[in-house]
């Protein structure tokens, strides 16, 4: 497909949609799931520490694609589009279809899509941070006037990478998708966007294995050092916070809604209180969703909007932050 340069200035969300798998694993669930192997947990402990009541585990066979599919299917329908008007894929996953992520999920969902128009796809690989990174990608397509209708996807299928010998990890993660579809628009839309990493950090939370000849090596497990994560995390999600308010020449006071990587609601209560932002205009889903990683923010952003939470002309600031380690924010007049 070729098509000429837009002269419109602004990315807009034309809309957006969400999927969880059906299989809502309860904290209850999982603490019997794990008694089975003898390791003790607890509904009081899980939600104590983290805000989260329950996940949902993607079926036997049901891949990241399946879940960014019906994901992106309803915020087609929501932007008012036909799925061939996309000039653009860009989907964030730490869990990708295939191996190595090759062929990206990105392509495997435009053929499920149906897209016959040879858009360009790719895969965003920054963790719990792809979401944000992905807005910053699309946002200067779109403004370099390169791209017109971008479909952008948070997807995972963390359920798959876990580790239940290691109750530390296994009851905070979930599977599930969100998409947003960003057009070209004479409007203001995104306002400010910033991406940040710091390789150093990168033993805290990661997959440490890889292959080699055809054969596994290290473990494919999920395995994270919690306690700095969390520091790490407060830090810089009010530091990335305040760098795109200042880009965007807003305060906290502007701010409707924060929409926070949905990790630990002590994380993302820290920093609202940091910023000033009472916790009332904080989207909370983490109870219900657990920590879906690349797909948390716009599953939070969607699941909002339909609510009807959040509203038109408002001022949403998204922020994520992940292994890598990563952060990045995008501030949005939806
Ligand atoms: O998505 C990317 C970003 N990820 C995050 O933001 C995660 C950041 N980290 C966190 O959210 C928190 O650090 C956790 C929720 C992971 C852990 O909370 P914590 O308050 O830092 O707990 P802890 O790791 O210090 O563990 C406290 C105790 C330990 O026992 P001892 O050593 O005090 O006897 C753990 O062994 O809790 C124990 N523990 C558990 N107990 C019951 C660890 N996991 C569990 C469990 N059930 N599932």
């Amino acid at each position: 497909m070729t098509q000429a340069l837009s002269q419109r200035k602004y990315a807009k969300i034309l809309g957006t949609g969400s999927y969880l798998p059906a299989n809502k694993v309860t904290n209850a669930d999982i603490t019997d799931m794990l008694a089975k192997d003898g390791i003790e947990t607890s509904d009081e402990w899980i939600f104590s520490r983290s805000g989260i009541s329950a996940r949902h585990f993607a079926a036997d066979g049901e891949l990241t694609s399946d879940l960014a599919l019906k994901a992106s299917q309803k915020a087609i329908e929501a932007a008012g589009i036909d799925a061939n008007d996309i000039d653009l894929i860009i989907l964030a996953t730490s869990t990708p279809d295939n191996l190595g992520g090759f062929p990206s999920t990105a392509c495997v969902l435009q053929d499920k899509l149906g897209i016959k128009n040879g858009c360009a796809a790719f895969d965003v690989q920054a963790v719990c941070s792809g979401f944000a990174y992905s807005l910053a990608v699309a946002d200067n397509f779109v403004r370099s006037g390169m791209y017109q209708k971008i479909l952008i996807v948070g997807a995972e299928t963390f359920s798959r990478i876990l580790n239940f010998k290691d109750r530390g990890t296994c009851v905070l993660f979930g599977d599930g998708a969100g998409a947003v579809v960003i057009g070209a628009s004479d409007e203001p839309g995104i306002l400010a966007t910033a991406m940040h990493a710091d390789g150093s950090h990168r033993d805290i939370l990661c997959v440490p294995g890889r292959t080699d000849n055809g054969a596994l090596e290290g473990s494919a497990f999920l395995v994270m050092d919690g306690q700095a994560v969390f520091k790490l995390a407060v830090k810089v999600l009010e530091q990335v916070a305040q760098e795109v308010l200042e880009k965007a020449n807003l305060t906290p006071a502007d701010i409707d809604w924060l929409i926070p990587h949905q990790a630990n609601i002590r994380i993302m209560e820290g920093t609202a209180k940091k910023l000033g932002i009472d916790r009332d205009h904080v989207v909370v889903t983490v109870h219900d969703h657990g920590n879906t990683s690349a797909a948390s923010i716009p599953l939070a952003l969607d699941t909002a909007i339909r609510a009807g939470q959040v509203k038109r002309g408002q001022h949403l600031l998204m922020e994520g932050v992940g292994g890598g380690f990563t952060w990045a924010a995008a501030l949005v007049k939806y």
